[in-house]
């Protein structure tokens, strides 16, 4: 639920982090392979019993704050690729590894996710300091006002996104986004939502791994700027949350009411199908090694194709059948 990124990305990443980054040479960086993927026999997965989203979701983004309308596009058009047929490797094709998760009916994570409707909050109804329990006030706030979103609690889902200046509780400290559902108290009904926060101008480092390096790995890749990977729409911010949203909505399906799909014994500290792969966007990625992506023309890293020839690099998530980390662009 907690997508404590960081510090899984401090332990996937940071054990070796010096030694590896170091090493690397600028022709390597993008397909140095090492088998790291994540080791299967320790891996304690288990499913408890509740829901997953099952049935076509309705996507309703709350953009909290002031945004670039070109942000808000490469985001919202990442969104469409997820249920929208593209070429191989596509980000449908990389959801598909979230359709494997089923619950006690057999129902498998639906694949039909439609955006459905979208809030400005550009007053900042709640101000530019948040709480975590903050964003339920924002969604309360969304489905009330004049001109707002649905409140679905049949079938809705709600992406709540900050913009640069806008500080939540844990954000760059812990975490990049997180995953809760509504309390009736606040917001009326219980609904799953997510939060991510644009980490371009507070935390690159920290929320917008391969395209910017974790700010204390001691010292920065040998060879400057060339070393970090580029990022395919042109914003490490954007591109970086990209990855932290899919993480979310991966995550938000498979435990949306945080007793499902999830490792560990201790429900209120998850280990859940993306927080297994922190980290890993490729074959034998993993140790502060991104794995084998592909390049654009221009030398920026990605892993996935969507809608309108747009390219997205989003991390893997846990695969239940091949019990590993697994994404479409895996090379086995
Ligand atoms: C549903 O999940 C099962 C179990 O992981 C899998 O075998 C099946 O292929 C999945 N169906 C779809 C449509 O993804
Ligand atoms: C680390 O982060 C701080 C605060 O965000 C920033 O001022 C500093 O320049 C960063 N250092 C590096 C090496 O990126």
């Amino acid at each position: 639920m907690d997508n404590p990124y960081f510090c899984l990305l401090l332990l996937l990443a940071f054990s070796c982090f010096s030694t590896r980054v170091l090493s690397w040479r600028h022709d390597q960086q993008y397909n140095e392979g090492k088998n790291y993927e994540g080791s299967s026999d320790l891996i304690n997965l288990e499913y408890h019993m509740g829901p997953v989203l099952a049935s076509p979701i309705k996507l309703y983004i709350i953009w909290y704050g002031h945004w670039n309308p070109n942000h808000q596009a490469i985001i919202r058009d990442f969104l469409v690729s997820l249920s929208t047929s593209s070429s191989f490797p596509s980000a449908a094709d990389w959801w598909r590894t979230v359709r494997l998760y089923t619950d006690q009916t057999g129902a498998n994570i639906t694949g039909n996710i439609v955006l459905s409707g979208e809030y400005n909050d550009y007053i900042y109804s709640h101000g530019t300091t948040l709480s975590r329990l903050a964003m339920q006030s924002i969604i309360r706030t969304a489905v009330t006002a004049y001109g707002g979103i649905p409140l679905n609690p049949y079938s809705g889902l709600y992406l709540v996104l900050t913009s640069s200046d806008v500080r939540v509780e844990d954000f760059c400290r812990a975490v990049c986004g997180f995953h809760y559902f509504t309390f009736p108290a606040i917001v009326g009904v219980t609904v799953p939502y997510a939060w991510v926060g644009y980490s371009g101008t507070q935390c690159p480092g920290m929320c917008a791994y391969p395209f910017a390096w974790p700010n204390y790995s001691g010292r920065p890749p040998s060879n400057g700027a060339n070393n970090i990977m580029g990022a395919p729409n042109g914003d490490v911010g954007v591109d970086g949350m990209i990855s932290v949203i899919a993480h979310e909505l991966a995550e938000v399906s498979s435990n949306p009411l945080v007793n499902a799909w999830y490792a560990g014994d201790d429900p209120t500290a998850p280990t859940e199908i993306a927080d297994l792969c922190v980290g890993v966007y490729g074959s034998g990625g993993g140790g502060g090694y991104a794995g084998k992506v592909y390049r654009d023309n221009w030398g920026n890293g990605y892993n996935l194709n969507g809608v309108r020839g747009r390219k997205f690099l989003v991390q893997w998530v846990w695969n239940p059948v091949r019990k590993r980390c697994f994404g479409p662009n895996a090379m086995d």
